[in-house]
């Protein structure tokens, strides 16, 4: 077992990130933030992690000419804390392949739908208006696609006809806050092999480092 190092990157209230923080601090989760990286100023994730001591960085790409230069300072803010994951919550940026070949660092996401349902932005509203009975949420890889990469875990909700945006969105959340801190404990215990766009997840004890290394 290993302790993660992880860079967290958000751009809104950060909910996700309080739960992976509230995992680890229960020791349900063997990681630590490293660095928690906002490109919104006022951003609520930012001052969760300066409570806590965590280096918390605002990056605007408005300070650059362009958005590789804002990708290539990102990367080397992140490489020079030599995490194993970089994790996105609610992190509102499509990154680059420029970035994702420049960070060699496996990239995570969680998206508040069934993927491959929904994608992009308000999943939430989307599967209201498409009528499905259940969505849910997924923790995947990033890849050069929208919310396309490998799936690591999701989690099913229910849809009710009385549901609005706001009451699904909250139904939602609450298996998040769950599920994240879950898929990175998976990690943690190098769990975790991808076979092509297919998550492999050994059981406890299945896996050797060199087995399971991701
Ligand atoms: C979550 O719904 C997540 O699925 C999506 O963005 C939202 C972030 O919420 N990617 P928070 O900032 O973690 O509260």
């Amino acid at each position: 077992m290993s302790v993660l190092r992880l860079a967290v990157l958000a751009s809104g209230r950060g909910s996700n990130l309080l739960a992976i923080l509230e995992a680890i601090a229960k020791g349900e989760l063997e990681a630590q933030v490293v660095l928690v990286i906002s490109d919104k100023e006022g951003a609520l994730a930012l001052d969760h992690a300066r409570q806590r001591g965590i280096p918390a960085l605002f990056h605007s790409p408005r300070n650059y000419p362009d958005k590789e230069a804002f990708e290539a300072e990102l990367a080397r803010l992140i490489e020079m804390q030599k995490v194993d994951y970089i994790v996105l919550a609610g992190f509102m940026r499509i990154l680059s392949p420029y970035f994702l070949s420049r960070v060699k660092t496996p990239i995570l996401n969680i998206h508040p739908s069934l993927l491959p349902a929904f994608p992009g932005l308000q999943a939430q509203k989307q599967a209201l208006a498409y009528g499905v009975r259940y969505t849910g949420c997924t923790v995947h890889f990033v890849d050069e696609g929208v919310d396309a990469g490998p799936i690591l875990l999701q989690a099913v909700v229910p849809v009710y006809p009385s549901d609005t945006e706001e009451t699904l969105s909250q139904r939602i959340l609450k298996e998040e806050h769950k599920l994240y801190p879950q898929a990175l404990q998976l990690l943690a215990e190098k769990r975790v092999v991808l076979e092509g766009r297919k998550v492999i997840i050994r059981e406890e004890g299945e896996c050797s480092d060199q087995a399971c290394s991701n």
